[in-house]
């Protein structure tokens, strides 16, 4: 089956859990990776299962605001955080705006988010991806998933080899 991986990230960490996805649904799936920007109508032509993931930013999706505000605390001196190569692109609420229905494709979305504090409180950005999947007709082949971080935004232990697991699992 045609699957491609799309991420949005900030510090890298969601572009490391979409890079453990692919290598779980290989070798079941022909997979591609690719962050948002590259995620062209080329890039999806053929597509049979779609998995989007972002970071998870004032409980939701990334906002132009918390993107200026993500690259505003990486450039913080001492902060040790890396911007990912394409962290100031569009963003998936963008890519979502001029995303073609894709009626009866299959889909799955996923997110990172702060490990130390329940979804509640967090919130996730995986429930706003997997509504816009819906919306643009897709079926969701799995339950919205979240993949945690830490408080210094790394990826917590035994997430890497999580994500490798779900990925295994979407048919
Ligand atoms: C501006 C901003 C707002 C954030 N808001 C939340 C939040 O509401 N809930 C949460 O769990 N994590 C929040 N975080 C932490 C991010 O979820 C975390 O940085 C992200 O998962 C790391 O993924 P990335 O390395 O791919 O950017 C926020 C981070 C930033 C930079």
């Amino acid at each position: 089956m045609r699957a491609v991986v799309v991420y949005e990230s900030m510090f890298g960490n969601t572009h490391v859990v979409a890079d453990h996805i692919a290598e779980g649904m290989r070798p079941d799936h022909d997979v591609t990776v690719v962050p948002v920007d590259e995620a062209t109508a080329e890039v999806l032509a053929g597509v049979e299962l779609l998995v989007v993931g972002g970071p998870t930013h004032a409980h939701g999706m990334v906002s132009e605001a918390s993107r200026t505000s993500a690259v505003e605390m990486a450039h913080r001196p001492g902060s040790g955080l890396e911007l990912d190569p394409d962290a100031e692109g569009e963003g998936l609420r963008h890519w979502f705006h001029h995303l073609p229905k894709l009626p009866g494709v299959r889909a799955a979305a996923f997110d990172t988010r702060m490990g130390s504090v329940s979804p509640i409180v967090s919130g996730r950005a995986s429930k706003g991806i997997a509504k816009r999947l819906r919306h643009h007709g897709l079926e969701l082949a799995a339950d919205p998933e979240s993949f945690l971080v830490d408080k210094e935004n790394h990826l917590i232990e035994g997430e890497a080899l999580r994500a490798r697991e779900w990925g295994e699992s979407l048919r």
